[in-house]
């Protein structure tokens, strides 16, 4: 434990340890033959992650037996909640008439309709996971206008590709200029040329747009973006922001792709586009439009998906339009992502921030609560976070604290990291919010007293 960590942080930390023996013990064991001991770097956190037994509905057990209230829902791919009961009958059935087959079939072109009647795109093409559906509609973009260059913004998360992984979470060190800010590879192997590729503006601040397409006339194919930065807590896009890039990527003859990963199912029924009312070029789609199996859609309009069609731009997948995964988004779209359920969920995600934010003055927190469709963060910062680098001054362990006391009451409050946030899902009910409201009311004296104590010595360190 380092010397620096207050005492009601030390204090759930070894609550922690005392109820989770099973999963420290699985962890060393896994640790001998799995890098960092977990299958993705993002569920390796100290002292140990939760080792998960099973899931059901809003619920899941460790492997010690505790239970949870799950908001973690795997990183927001679960607005279904675990096992939901349209999601597993589709699963069934499709396991019994063949999983994959490598040929086409009825479900691709009816899920291709669903999509198209929800978001503004004529035409897709499916695989599994975001990652992929991102790398695609980055390369489309640059057939498209052939051009190289990929506009991203610093702190954002567009999954684990070479363009991608470009200014994810860069250094103080190596920030560069806050309108011209530095491309910085988000670990090695990440081929300069790539990084060359991609140039780096900051969230809200349409100037920093302006200005690298003025720096690279000609040369920018797309913006890609999450409409609501979703990798720094939750930041919202200002008024005007997204409009403005649109108005930037139209002048300029660039494509605007939204990256709705996790914005295109959670954030309403026809995702950031109905929300926000700024239509992109191209949306990427994937997490929980599968219910839980792996996912993923690209779209645009016909124009630029004939792309493919014209055999100008390659795209396949060994795996695309599986029947499981297939079978799992009919039943999502159709049974799960609801007008019905997004009104259920609408309402416990205002039940959920008001309950937070009465707490968080009753207490005298620094912090605020933000929420969007079914996510939302308690923002340990006093004011409003518009990027990247804002973000990097929230207080760690202070938030360290607040997850391990939540987590050692019984609820996952948010998948672990700052940088995350809160999912409802359509079998939460309003006595789990309940509960993770009653939770948070009791560990919040804590958080206050010893907020008060490490001094808001943040406050407006980031500025904006
Ligand atoms: C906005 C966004 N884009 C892309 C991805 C990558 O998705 P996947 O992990 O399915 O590859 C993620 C994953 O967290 C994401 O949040």
């Amino acid at each position: 434990m380092s010397e620096k960590m207050h005492e009601g942080l030390k204090k759930e930390l070894a609550t922690y340890e005392k109820r989770t023996p099973k999963s420290a013990e699985a962890h060393k064991r896994a640790l001998q033959r799995i890098p960092l001991g977990v299958a993705s770097n993002y569920r390796a956190y100290d002292p140990y992650p939760i080792f998960v037994k099973k899931g059901a509905g809003s619920k899941l057990w460790d492997v010690d037996g505790n239970e949870y209230i799950d908001h973690n829902l795997c990183f927001g791919a679960l607005m279904a909640g675990h096992c939901h009961p349209a999601v597993v009958k589709a699963i069934e059935g499709a396991l019994h008439i063949g999983t994959t087959f490598g040929m086409p079939h009825d479900m691709e072109w009816e899920l291709a309709e669903e999509i198209c009647a929800r978001y503004p795109v004529e035409m897709v093409r499916f695989g599994s996971s975001g990652t992929e559906v991102t790398m695609h509609a980055c390369r489309m973009a640059r057939a498209a206008t052939k051009r190289d260059k990929i506009l991203k913004f610093e702190g954002a998360y567009h999954g684990l590709h070479d363009t991608a992984l470009v200014s994810v979470k860069p250094k103080a060190g190596e920030y560069g200029d806050p309108n011209a800010p530095t491309s910085v590879p988000g670990g090695m192997g990440v081929p300069k040329a790539t990084i060359d590729n991609v140039t780096i503006a900051a969230f809200n601040n349409l100037a920093s747009v302006e200005n690298r397409f003025k720096q690279f006339p000609g040369q920018i194919a797309a913006i890609i973006l999450e409409p609501i930065l979703m990798n720094v807590g939750l930041c919202m896009p200002q008024p005007g922001f997204l409009q403005g890039l649109r108005d930037i990527a139209t002048k300029n003859g660039a494509l605007l792709i939204y990256d709705e990963v996790k914005t295109g199912a959670k954030l309403a029924w026809g995702g950031a586009s109905e929300f926000f009312g700024v239509k992109p070029d191209m949306i990427c789609l994937a997490k929980s439009i599968g219910g839980g199996a792996p996912l993923g859609a690209f779209g645009a309009s016909r124009a630029v998906m004939d792309l493919i069609s014209q055999h100008k731009v390659f795209h396949g997948g060994t795996y695309n339009t599986n029947r499981i995964s297939m079978a799992a988004g009919l039943a999502t779209f159709r049974e799960v992502l609801t007008r019905d359920n997004y009104t259920h969920v609408g309402k416990l995600s205002k039940k959920l921030a008001e309950g937070y934010r009465k707490t968080v003055a009753k207490v005298g927190l620094q912090a605020y609560v933000v929420s969007a469709g079914v996510n939302g963060a308690l923002m340990l910062y006093p004011q409003e976070i518009r990027n990247y680098r804002d973000w990097t001054a929230i207080d760690v362990d202070l938030w360290r604290h607040y997850w391990f006391a939540m987590v050692n009451r019984g609820v996952l409050a948010q998948p672990y990291w700052w940088d995350e946030q809160w999912t409802i899902s359509v079998q939460h009910t309003e006595a789990d919010i309940d509960k993770h409201l009653a939770v948070f009311e009791e560990i919040a004296p804590a958080l206050a007293q010893a907020q008060q104590e490490r001094g808001v010595a943040f406050v407006g360190a980031a500025g904006h």
